[in-house]
């Protein structure tokens, strides 16, 4: 309804072409009008993202191989971010009344990772083509696996295993859009990727050691350093090796669980990166290093608080005296005047019986006079 009406008021007004969206991988039919059996006049994609414009429908005929094109209708198939765009029917697409936009959604399944993880990703059946793009790309996709020709090789680290892919320790290289086509090439399921970096915090005390253990195996790492509260980053291993860096100098050793810093001093607090040879962030490690009397204050040793306790005891116990005492002397300087004091009360009572004060009083002294007079 919305649409129809979005598309009386362009044509009447030409404010802004309709939006059309649709999946990646599913078909989009050619709005009425843009195509057979109503128009069969030139049709032309001016691409949102790369690639000149050109032609793709003319006469009532298709000029892409994806545009199938019949006396009743025209569909574009297993749709791609390429075709995103102004589909026009005249050559100048300022004449907005006489063009759409198409916009394709990824509606892929998301799947999120940390850098090192294990990940499978099983086939569903007749899963025929494997296939991955990177995030934004418009490029084909690289073909990762082939059932009909399993020896096609790709660059990637994962390998199929049985019926699913596996990569044994995922990187943010391996993010994007991963397609599971049929034998005739439709689209069984897409899936997007996102790896991100290990976060880890650790908390220790000036002269103790740490140990960053590395996220994957003791292999070619970058380890850079930003000391807390500044902005440059300091390399502190290259390529698996110790790279000379006079505030460590002795103190960083690489051993095979990770890095290692002996000693720790408090300018070693900060933030140390891992990042792999290709570039991929495994690892973030906030590091705080605290003081000795920071210790000392932030976690009191045994004794300190036996003292805390008894101190609170002994001001408690002294509390409860007090207040015990002033109860009793309160009782009795009350009870006296108040036997005194009762008759010229209801005496005020008569007289001015609206004020609350007053009348509160007698109450209470009729009380405390009924237990001396039963006996
Ligand atoms: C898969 O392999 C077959 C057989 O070699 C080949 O004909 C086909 O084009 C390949 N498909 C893709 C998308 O590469
Ligand atoms: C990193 O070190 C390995 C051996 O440990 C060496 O083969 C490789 O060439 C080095 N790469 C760089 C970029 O220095």
């Amino acid at each position: 309804m919305l649409l129809l009406l979005l598309t009386v008021f362009t044509f009447f007004f030409g404010s802004s072409a309709v939006q059309h969206e649709a999946c990646y991988g599913k078909s989009f039919s050619i709005p009425l009008g843009f195509g057979p059996p109503l128009y069969d006049g030139p049709l032309i994609l001016e691409p949102s993202r790369r690639g000149s414009t050109r032609t793709v429908m003319d006469k009532g005929m298709s000029m892409e191989p994806r545009l199938k094109v019949s006396i009743y209708s025209a569909t574009l198939t297993d749709l791609n971010k390429g075709d995103e765009g102004t589909y026009s029917k005249l050559s100048d697409p300022q004449r907005q009344s006489w063009s759409f936009k198409l916009k394709v959604l990824d509606c892929a399944d998301e799947v999120k990772k940390k850098y090192g993880e294990f990940w499978t990703l099983s086939f569903p059946r007749g899963a025929a083509l494997f296939e991955f793009t990177p995030p934004n790309s418009v490029d084909p996709p690289v073909v990762l696996w082939n059932r009909s020709n399993p020896l096609v090789k790709s660059g990637n680290r994962g390998r199929v295993s049985g019926n699913s892919w596996q990569v044994s320790n995922v990187a943010q290289s391996e993010n994007g859009f991963y397609n599971i086509r049929k034998k005739d090439n439709t689209l069984l399921s897409r899936i997007h990727l996102t790896v991100k970096e290990n976060i880890r915090h650790y908390h220790k005390v000036v002269d103790k050691n740490v140990i960053f253990e590395y996220p994957w195996d003791n292999g070619a790492w970058f380890v850079t350093f930003q000391p807390a509260g500044e902005f440059s980053k300091i390399t502190l291993i290259k390529n698996g090796s110790e790279h000379t860096e006079d505030r460590f100098r002795w103190r960083l050793d690489t051993s095979s669980e990770g890095p290692k810093i002996y000693s720790l001093e408090s300018r070693n607090s900060g933030t140390y990166e891992f990042t792999d040879k290709e570039g991929n962030l495994a690892l973030v490690a906030h590091l705080v290093v605290r003081e000795k009397e920071d210790y000392d204050s932030g976690d009191p040793p045994p004794t300190q608080i036996l003292i805390y306790i008894g101190i609170a005891a002994l001001l408690a116990v002294f509390c409860c005296c007090c207040f015990c005492c002033k109860k009793k002397c309160c009782k009795k300087d009350k009870s006296a005047p108040q036997t005194a004091a009762a008759p010229a009360v209801s005496y005020h009572d008569e007289s001015q019986p609206v004020d609350p004060s007053y009348s509160a009083v007698p109450s209470s002294s009729a009380v405390s006079h009924q237990p001396t007079a039963a006996p």
